[in-house]
């Protein structure tokens, strides 16, 4: 199979396994360049390990496993970053004793390959003002709405061509999870390439171009967002119809 140009990450039979558990069973996976694609399942699906078997932060194996043309097997997770593929992990994980200044500068600091890291954090702070008026106060006095904000201005200092959110929306309250939504199509709109996993379903096929259904560690269903929005399986498990 020859990836049409456009592909920025391609993902064959892709398998992750934690001792005798195969939480990833030889998955299929493409992310094309200015796509919004979402990854939707159950706990337990599969999808942080997915995510995080991108990234070389859990053991996999693949028949292959590409970002931009470039093999990502045994690609340490800094080199990963350092081609511009960045993961917002689970649960936000700020530094919490750490000012938001010191969280944004760890996220560009360690990365400076791409891009100067206070011009990177001048436009952060633009974008995210609600940030730029807590820079110097402890990540962990922050909203959880804004820790989320914090985890993805930190992503983006290593200036990223494709961005892993995994469940940015989990345990933040409805209007925050819109807010949340609104800054991940806005971030599409500047020509970032997402790969994004939820549990939020109705939202995420809204904002998403195509998407993968993932279960017990299997691509369930795939199509676009339209086909997965009006399929029985979609409309039984999750959205309620
Ligand atoms: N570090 C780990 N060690 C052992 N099992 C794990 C580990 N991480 C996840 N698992 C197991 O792998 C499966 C998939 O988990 P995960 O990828 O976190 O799913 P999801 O993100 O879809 O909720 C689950 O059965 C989970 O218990
Ligand atoms: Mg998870």
């Amino acid at each position: 199979m020859t990836a049409p140009d456009d592909t920025l990450l391609l993902i064959e039979d892709l398998t992750v396994s934690y001792g005798a558990v195969e939480a990833v069973r030889g998955i299929d996976l493409t992310v094309r360049r200015g796509e919004i694609v979402t990854l939707l399942g159950a706990n337990g699906a599969g999808k942080s390990s997915t995510l995080n078997a991108i990234v070389g932060l859990a053991p996999r194996k693949a028949r292959r496993m590409e970002f931009s043309g470039s093999d990502l097997q045994g690609v340490p997770p800094e080199t990963v970053v350092r081609r511009g593929l960045t993961l917002v992990p689970e649960g936000r994980r700020v530094f919490s004793s750490l000012t938001v200044d010191e969280n944004l500068m760890l996220g560009g600091a360690k990365h400076a390959t791409r891009g100067d890291p206070a011009a990177v954090k001048a436009d952060m702070l633009e974008r995210f003002p609600i940030l730029a008026e807590r820079l110097h106060q402890n990540a962990g006095s922050l909203s959880g709405g804004e820790q989320q904000m914090l985890a993805i201005a930190r992503a983006l200092m290593s200036s990223p061509d494709l961005l892993l959110l995994d469940e940015p929306s989990l345990g933040l309250a409805p209007q925050v999870v819109d807010q949340i939504f609104d800054l991940i199509g806005s971030l599409r709109e500047r020509g970032l390439t997402i790969l994004l996993v939820e549990q939020n379903v109705a939202q995420s096929l809204e904002i998403a171009d195509r998407g993968y259904v993932l279960a017990n560690g299997r691509i369930e269903l795939q199509g676009s967002a339209e086909e997965l929005r009006a399929s029985p399986e979609i409309q039984d498990a999750y959205l309620g119809a």
